[in-house]
């Protein structure tokens, strides 16, 4: 069998189901240890994110500590195990960024969203996240939200930019 995130309709899937898929994954990378990556980005894929109780299936599936999986699962930045928004924005505060404003861009976006870096809306709507360079020092501070990059963001505007996304 092959998933491939494209072919996936998790969201229309039960938590059974999910189970079920993630299940014929595990199998499918023959439940062996170094393929324990792919099978966490394919959870995630699945579940949206990876919490301990889909840590503990995972464990019990591959016959390993749940230690291994939850230590991978923390290292990497990129696993999450909380529920995440729809839109992740990301504020970068590299050097350039950082010191062109990014920092007042983070308090100014920690006040309209009511939460804190690292936090999810109530709504699910938005997450928020802080980053390293990106490459658009040049036009720094920058800020992405999912896919697009906003440059030379000016706090002012954020109210604007968030409101495109409601
Ligand atoms: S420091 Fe922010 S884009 Fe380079």
């Amino acid at each position: 069998m092959s998933v491939t995130l494209e072919q996936c309709k998790c969201k229309e899937l039960s938590e059974e189901e999910k189970y079920a898929l993630l299940r014929d994954v595990i199998y499918d990378y023959d439940k062996n240890e170094k393929n324990l990556i792919q099978i966490l980005h394919m959870a995630q894929a699945i579940f949206g994110f990876i919490p301990l109780e889909v840590q503990k299936f995972i464990a019990k599936e591959m016959d390993i500590p749940l230690s291994r999986v939850s230590g991978v699962v923390t290292f990497y930045s990129f696993f999450s195990t909380k529920p995440k928004g729809e839109y992740t924005i990301r504020v970068c505060l590299g050097t350039a960024c950082y010191v062109r404003g990014g920092k007042k861009i983070v308090e100014r976006l920690k006040e309209i969203l009511g939460i804190d870096v690292g936090e999810t809306t109530k709504d699910l709507k938005f997450t928020l996240e802080v980053m390293r360079c990106i490459g658009a020092c040049g036009l720094a501070p920058a800020i992405t939200i999912n896919d697009k990059v906003y440059k030379q963001v000016n706090p002012d505007k954020l109210q604007q930019i968030i409101g495109m996304y409601h």
